[in-house]
C-alpha cells in the first residue's frame, strides 16, 4: 500500500472511531507531516483523496475539517401527531414518479434501488449458469410455497447468527419483500380494518392499504427517534387496530433506526393490544456502525411478528427474491401466495441458494456498506455546496437515502416537475404520506458513484430551489 493510502486508511479509521468528530478541525498539513513522519506531498495527497471521498472538507485559509455528518431534523411542532385516512388514494402519483426513474437519460435521485453496479453481477450470473446445468422439470413443483428448503435453511441460519431462533418452516419465500408485506397484511386484515403506519412511511404501505380497502392511521415518526410510542399507545386504546406496518431499522424515507429498548417496548405494546406487527426490514443488511441492529422480531416471544425482507437492496434486485418469517401465520401466507402468484421462480431461488453457499455474501456486504457510506458522504457534501443554507439534511443510520427539508415555501411536488423537465428525478415528500405535511421535503438516493453528471444535477436542483424561494 502506498504511503498516502496508509494515511488515508488511518484517518478514515480515526473518523469512524470518533477520534475526529463531524465538523472538527483536523491537524494542519504541517502538523500532520510532523506527526506522521511523511512528506508534505504525501500528506497533501492523502487529504485530497479524503476530500474527494467526502470524508473531509477544506475551508479556504482555515484548513481541513471532518465532513459534517448531517443533523437530525426535528418534527415541526405544527405537524399532526396522528392522521386518520378512511380511503387512501396515492397510487397514481407514485406510479408516475417511479416510471420516470426508468428513463435512462434521467439522473435517478428518486429511485428506491441502490446503484446496480454495486451488486456482484458476475458471481450471481455464474450461480445462475451453474444451476441451469442441473435444473430438473420437477424443480418447479419442489420449490412451490413455502419455497426452496435450502434457501429457507440458510435464512434461518442468518437469523441464528443474530441470536434469533426461527425454524425454516416459519419462512415463506416470496417475490421480493413487497409480496411478503402485501401477503402479510392480507393475512391479518379484512377490508375496512384500521392499520397503523408511520408518517412519513414507505409508499408501498399506503398502496397496499388502498388496494386492500383498509383504513390508515398514520402516527408521526421523528426523524431521529422514529415512531412516537406514546401516540401509538393512545391510538391503540381508541381504535380497534388490526395490524401495524413499520420499519424499525433504516426507515424509508427518514433513515432512522429504533433503539433496541424501543423495539422491545414496541413489541410488548402491540402484544398487549393483540395487534400484529408487520416489520419491513428490507435495508437490514445496509447498517452502519459496529453492531448490526436486531429487528423487533428478536423480542417476539409469541411468534406473532411478521418479519419481511429481501435480497433486492443488498444483493440483486432482478431476481425478485424476498421472504417473510411469518411465525404462526406461515400456513395462511402460503395459501394466499398459492392463490395469487402461485410461487417464486424456482431457478432464481436455486441460484440464490447457490450464491449464498459460496460464502462471498459477507465480503460483498462489507464492501457495499463501505461504498454506500462513502457515497452518502459525497452526496451530502454536494447537496451542502449547492442547496440553500436553509435546507436541512437528516443524518441517517445506514442505507442510502437522505431525507431533506426545504424552506416551507418550496413545494417539492412542483420542484419534482421542474427537475423532471431537466432530466433529474427526486422523490417528493407527498409520496410518503397520505397527508400534506411533507410538502417541503424530498428523499434523495445517494447510492450513485459521484461524477460530473451527479454534481451538475445537484447544482441544477439548487438553482431550481433558489428560483422557488
Ligand atoms: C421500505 C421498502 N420496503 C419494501 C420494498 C420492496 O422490496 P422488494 O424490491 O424486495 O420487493 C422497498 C422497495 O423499494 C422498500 O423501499
Amino acid at each position: 500500500m502506498a504511503k498516502y493510502q496508509q494515511l488515508v486508511a488511518q484517518i478514515r479509521q480515526q473518523i469512524e472511531a470518533d477520534v475526529w468528530t463531524a465538523g472538527e478541525k483536523l491537524p494542519s498539513l504541517r502538523e500532520m507531516v510532523k506527526q506522521s513522519g511523511m512528506s508534505l506531498m504525501t500528506v497533501m495527497h492523502a487529504y485530497q483523496v479524503l476530500e474527494s471521498q467526502g470524508f473531509i472538507v477544506s475551508r479556504p485559509q482555515s484548513g481541513y475539517y471532518v465532513a459534517p455528518g448531517g443533523e437530525f431534523l426535528t418534527q415541526p411542532a405544527t405537524h399532526q401527531k396522528v392522521q386518520y385516512t378512511e380511503a387512501v388514494d396515492i397510487n397514481d402519483f407514485i406510479f408516475d414518479v417511479l416510471q420516470a426513474c426508468r428513463d435512462p437519460l434521467m439522473v435517478p435521485f428518486a429511485s428506491a434501488f441502490p446503484d446496480p453496479e454495486l451488486f456482484p453481477q458476475r458471481q450471481l450470473m455464474r450461480a445462475l449458469a451453474d444451476v441451469s446445468h442441473y435444473l430438473k422439470p420437477s424443480d418447479a413443483i419442489n420449490n412451490l410455497p413455502p419455497g426452496n428448503l435450502q434457501l429457507r435453511q440458510m435464512l434461518a441460519r442468518r437469523y441464528a447468527q443474530q441470536g434469533i431462533t426461527i425454524s425454516p418452516d416459519e419462512i415463506v419465500i416470496t417475490n421480493g419483500a413487497l409480496e411478503a408485506l402485501n401477503l402479510s397484511l392480507q393475512a391479518v386484515t379484512e377490508p375496512g380494518d384500521w392499520v397503523v403506519v408511520e408518517n412519513p412511511c414507505f409508499y408501498g404501505a399506503l398502496q397496499a392499504i388502498e388496494r386492500l380497502r383498509l383504513k390508515a392511521v398514520a402516527i408521526a415518526s421523528d426523524p431521529q427517534h422514529g415512531i412516537d410510542l406514546a401516540e401509538l399507545a393512545r391510538t391503540l386504546q381508541e381504535l380497534p387496530v388490526k395490524a401495524c406496518w413499520l420499519m424499525t431499522s433504516q426507515q424509508n424515507p427518514l433513515g432512522c433506526t429504533l433503539t433496541p429498548e424501543k423495539k422491545r417496548d414496541l413489541v410488548a405494546l402491540l402484544q398487549q393490544h393483540q395487534v400484529t406487527l408487520i416489520e419491513d426490514d428490507v435495508y437490514s443488511e445496509l447498517w452502519s456502525g459496529d453492531v448490526r441492529p436486531q429487528p423487533a422480531k428478536a423480542w417476539d416471544t409469541q411468534r406473532q411478528v411478521l418479519h419481511c425482507s429481501s435480497f433486492s437492496k443488498s444483493l440483486v434486485a432482478g431476481f425478485r427474491i424476498g421472504w417473510v418469517a411469518a411465525g404462526e401465520h406461515a400456513a395462511r401466507i402460503q395459501r394466499l401466495q398459492l392463490s395469487s402468484t402461485l410461487s417464486t421462480s424456482a431457478p432464481m431461488q436455486l441460484a440464490l441458494a447457490r450464491y449464498l453457499d459460496s460464502r462471498s455474501y459477507e465480503t460483498h456486504l462489507r464492501t457495499m456498506r463501505q461504498i454506500l457510506a462513502q457515497r452518502k458522504n459525497q452526496a451530502r457534501q454536494a447537496l451542502r455546496r449547492h442547496l440553500p443554507l436553509a435546507a436541512r439534511i437528516n443524518a441517517s443510520h445506514g442505507g442510502y437515502f437522505l431525507w431533506i427539508e426545504l424552506p416551507k415555501q418550496v413545494d417539492t411536488t412542483a420542484l419534482y416537475y421542474r427537475a423532471l423537465a431537466r432530466n433529474i428525478s427526486i422523490a417528493p415528500g407527498n409520496m410518503f404520506s397520505s397527508g400534506k405535511q411533507y410538502q417541503n421535503y424530498f428523499r434523495f438516493n445517494a447510492s450513485w458513484a459521484w461524477s460530473d453528471t451527479q454534481e451538475a444535477a445537484v447544482a441544477t436542483l439548487g438553482e431550481l430551489i433558489a428560483e422557488m424561494l
